[in-house]
């Protein structure tokens, strides 16, 4: 694993924009598997950037989401697909068709998982996965406890998530309580793996995750067994791995 560390929330969203831009020049048809959540934010702003300077097309470029609350539909402000279009679909020239998130209004949530698990074997699997992890060490939905060789799955989400996501709705009873997420083992088929963390609440959880063993009671942990993972965090979501002794680049 490489760890980056940077000062603040806005040179690791540099930082890690810089890692998904190099995969996009250097294979303009990779597929990249995105996160929604507050973390990736600051990336995607520094994509559209360099997209809107000219320094970066994703006209070949497809990409797969991690997850979708069930019972959102895509226009639903809080659903994961009106989150990727207005953070990064809508102000980048990447093909409507070219990207996929679950549909949180499927018939049968099921049959939707399966299909997507068929449609990321038909794109060749994912270059490089983008991936923010929740306070309980959950990486995409899967929640602590969760069987590390699922493919995309339907989640009851964790109380401990519903608490963290409730930010983002008027009520916490508006907070759907099902997910369809990726699993773990879809996201350890991912060629590289790119995790950003920012403030000092994650330290705690990105310390169990990188230097605690690995268990599903945390579920980034298995990203120790992954051969490509890189780590970009700020000095305080990493705070507690340097002060351990992990090796971190500037
Ligand atoms: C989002 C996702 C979640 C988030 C996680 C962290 O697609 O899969 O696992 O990455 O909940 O969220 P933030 O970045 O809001 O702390």
């Amino acid at each position: 694993m490489r760890v980056y560390l940077s000062e603040d929330y806005k040179s690791m969203s540099r930082r890690a924009a810089n890692i998904i831009s190099a995969q996009v020049i250097t294979k303009p048809d990779c597929v990249l598997g995105l996160a929604t959540g507050g973390t990736p934010v600051g990336t995607y702003q520094q994509l559209v950037e360099w997209y809107k300077k000219g320094d970066l097309s994703f006209a070949e470029t497809k990409s797969v989401n991690l997850d979708e609350y069930l019972g959102l539909s895509p226009r639903h402000e809080q659903s994961y697909r009106y989150f990727m279009q207005s953070n990064l679909f809508d102000h980048i020239d990447i093909k409507p068709e070219n990207t996929h998130v679950l549909n949180g209004l499927a018939k049968s949530p099921v049959a939707e998982c399966a299909a997507y698990n068929q449609l990321i074997r038909d794109l060749g699997g994912i270059d490089l996965q983008l991936l923010g992890m929740g306070h309980n060490g959950h990486i995409a939905f899967n929640e602590p406890g969760d069987n590390f060789g699922l493919e995309t799955h339907v989640v009851n989400l964790t109380e401990s998530t519903i608490e963290a996501n409730k930010r983002f709705f008027e009520r916490r009873e508006d907070v759907p309580r099902q997910a369809l997420s990726m699993g773990i083992k879809n996201i350890m088929n991912a060629r590289r793996i790119l995790i950003v963390v920012s403030g000092e609440e994650k330290a705690d959880i990105v310390y169990r995750a990188f230097r605690g063993p690995v268990t599903p009671d945390v579920p980034a942990s298995v990203l120790q067994l992954h051969p490509d993972v890189t780590l970009v965090g700020d000095r305080a979501a990493l705070s507690k791995l340097v002060e351990a002794g992990e090796p971190v680049c500037g």
